[in-house]
């Protein structure tokens, strides 16, 4: 029996990944803005020992609000707030690297890891919504390249705030009378194209040294920056052969950097929709897709493709010459998936957003949870992941069915764990602690 062990993530989406998930009869909407939900959430997800809950953000309200629970709380406040009622469960924030800054942001992620004994981990984006950038002052949403230039120079600048201090330096001695070993804490002086740092940071190293670098992007320039930087990469993949070629170009990049391509963890999608039979099982997802409404569905469209299909017959063919292929997108990658489907399955309007109302393109599958099972041994032992963002169509009973029926069979298998063997995310993950790059001998990660 191999060591290599799954690593499992729940994915937290306010109601539940699919789209009209809060409309059903069996999720909790009512307790949307109620911590204590999110914190049972967590501590279920512990109790199965699962490596982490993950929040997505996007620093602007969705402009389809009036028909879906779109809105979130700050994701590092919220779980802050969940990791008082946690031990052991890692704590995965998504922050933009476009709009904030990264003395604040290295500030809140290290107080996050220190409150949380070693369980921060963080969701490197460059923001796919592209109406934040009314929110921050900018007439419009950098381009795309421009976007990854700044954040290179943004996990510099950071890196060192958390290393400015060396794992040595807080002495805390009241009889000494010193507190910190002033000599090993270090100003980092950062004069570069986006950013002007001096430094050091206003908090001693935390029990990670960093958070995990978590990343999830899949054009060109996001899959360099997760090669060079990312410790764990969130990605969407429908097919085993999408994911296996996304997995082999990391893994060989990561190579590229000099990195050992096990402290590079690739974790696609997965939306079970989980029964005893597969009859209950596609019934179940059909039962969901009859409550989409069609008008959040066709923004999240345009959102996704750049074109506003209302208006169209809805069970008309999809009007594939009308996609202006060139047009630049806000997420590229998931442009290509929707792409793809329509010139694979040529679908009408309304199956391809049915088909998409599952997870916004990640991967969607119903089926008994043997089925389940299977599919995910199939892509761990394939070359197609480590392990999984496990993303419940609704919530909580998406995930308890998850958690109850598929678990103990991936553990019979030897595929999951039993239970933790360490205290931090990167205990959980595998991940070395990285020194920090003031201690004597190591080189600036430049
Ligand atoms: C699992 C997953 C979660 C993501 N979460 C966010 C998020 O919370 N906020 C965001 O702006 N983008 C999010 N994205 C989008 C990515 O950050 C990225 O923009 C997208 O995958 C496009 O890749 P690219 O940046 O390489 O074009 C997510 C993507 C995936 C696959």
């Amino acid at each position: 029996m191999s060591e290599r062990k799954l690593s499992l993530n729940l994915f937290i989406y306010p109601g539940g990944h699919h789209e009209a998930a809060w409309r059903y009869k069996g999720s909790a909407a009512e307790r949307i803005l109620d911590v204590t939900f999110y914190q049972e959430l967590a501590q279920q997800a512990e109790a199965h020992k699962f490596d982490a809950i993950f929040f997505a953000d996007g620093p602007a309200l969705a402009d389809n609000v009036r028909y879906a629970q779109r809105f979130r709380f700050e994701p590092i406040t919220w779980l802050a707030a969940i990791a008082v009622a946690t031990k052991r469960i890692g704590l995965i924030a998504t922050a933009s690297t476009t709009y904030t800054e990264p003395y604040n942001l290295a500030r809140l992620f290290a107080s996050l890891d220190h409150l949380s004994g070693g369980r921060a981990g963080w969701n490197i984006v460059t923001t796919s919504t592209t109406q934040a950038a009314q929110n921050f002052g900018l007439p419009e949403h950098p381009p795309h390249h421009e976007r990854y230039e700044r954040a290179r120079e943004y996990l510099d600048v950071i890196t060192r705030l958390w290393d400015s201090w060396e794992d040595d330096a807080l002495i805390n001695d009241p009889i000494s009378g010193v507190f910190a070993e002033t000599s090993k804490i270090h100003s980092i002086d950062h004069v570069g194209k986006h950013f002007r740092v001096r430094g050091p940071l206003n908090i001693s190293r935390t029990p990670q040294g960093r958070p995990v670098y978590v990343q999830a992007g899949s054009s060109d320039d996001g899959r360099a920056f997760a090669a060079r930087f990312a410790e764990a990469i969130f990605t969407a993949h429908l097919t085993l052969a999408s994911a296996q070629e996304f997995y082999a170009d990391i893994k060989r990049q990561a190579r590229a950097f000099d990195r050992s391509p096990d402290q590079v963890k690739i974790l696609p999608g997965i939306s079970p929709f989980i029964a005893s039979t597969q009859t209950e099982a596609d019934r179940l997802q059909d039962e969901f897709n009859e409550l989409i409404q069609p008008e959040y569905s066709l923004t999240q469209l345009r959102q996704m493709i750049g074109l506003d299909l209302s208006g169209f017959d809805l069970d008309g063919p999809f009007p594939r010459h009308l996609i202006d292929t060139d047009g630049a997108r806000g997420v590229a990658s998931r442009f290509k998936l929707v792409v793809d489907i329509v010139d694979r399955e040529k679908p009408t309007i309304r199956q391809l957003v049915q088909r998409l109302a599952g997870a916004r393109g990640h991967w969607v599958i119903a089926g008994p949870p043997e089925k389940i099972a299977d599919n995910i041994q199939t892509w761990f032992e394939n070359g197609a992941a480590d392990g999984f963002n496990v993303m419940p169509p609704w919530l909580p009973g998406g995930f308890d069915v998850f958690a109850e029926q598929v678990v103990p069979i991936l553990r019979k298998r030897g595929l999951f764990r039993h239970d933790y063997t360490g205290t931090t995310l990167r205990d959980h993950y595998g991940l070395s602690r990285p020194a920090s790059v003031y201690s004597s001998n190591i080189q600036a990660i430049a």
